[in-house]
């Protein structure tokens, strides 16, 4: 059973996929804290409403003691909007994993977060945008690529629509399926790209 904090700085949806995937018994591994970087984040709710710890949590050293008392082996970064430093990304190398609202290596990298990323899909016109779950890496979301999935955007009428229609049909199921895949020890990384074992070992 693998113990998983997870990241939010917002709604949460994406962390509730993940506890309702855990609480349903298909993912082994166990959420043992919740860690936001902002006070009034719904996500610190959606934690206490299922009795899981949750902490607001600004310095990143008090970061790293909580994930070192609570065991963490692996970290979720879900709409988690701080800079995660080298200090962390290099304590957990291939253990942490962030979803990310397109298709990488569109509309990524510094600046592109939340509606921003489907503000400039919408302003380019692509007619087919989506999800990536990716390690974190120290290149802003240059890690190796775990999950892709695309979806058509061309019925949106406003990055709006795009973000939600991402956002439910795609980026929920997507990482839950990538964290499954980590705690069933499915994803190897070589040289930068991941690997998935698929077949029963
Ligand atoms: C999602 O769109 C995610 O891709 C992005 O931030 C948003 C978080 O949404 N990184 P939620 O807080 O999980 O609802």
């Amino acid at each position: 059973m693998v113990n998983i904090a997870v990241f939010v700085s917002g709604s949460g949806t994406n962390l509730q996929a993940i506890i309702d995937a855990c609480e349903k018994n298909e993912i082994n591994g166990r959420i043992k804290v919740v860690i936001s970087n902002r006070k009034k984040a719904y996500g610190l709710e959606r934690a206490k409403n299922h009795n899981i710890k949750a902490l607001w949590i600004k310095d990143e050293d008090e970061i790293i003691k909580t994930l070192q008392e609570e065991n963490i082996e692996l970290i979720v970064l879900a709409g988690y909007l701080a800079i995660v430093s080298e200090k962390l990304i290099n304590l957990y190398e291939n253990k942490i994993i962030n979803i990310h609202p397109s298709l990488i290596p569109s509309f990524c990298g510094p600046g592109f977060y939340g509606i921003h990323v489907h503000e400039h899909a919408f302003n380019r016109g692509v007619k087919v945008s989506g999800a990536t779950v990716h390690f974190v890496s120290t290149v802003v979301d240059g890690g190796p690529i775990i999950l892709q999935e695309s979806i058509d955007i061309s019925d949106c009428k406003t990055p709006e629509e795009i973000q939600l229609k991402i956002l439910n049909n795609i980026e929920h199921k997507l990482l839950v399926k990538a964290v499954k895949l980590y705690c069933d020890n499915k994803l190897k990384v070589n040289n930068e790209r991941v690997e998935i074992i698929w077949e029963e070992r």
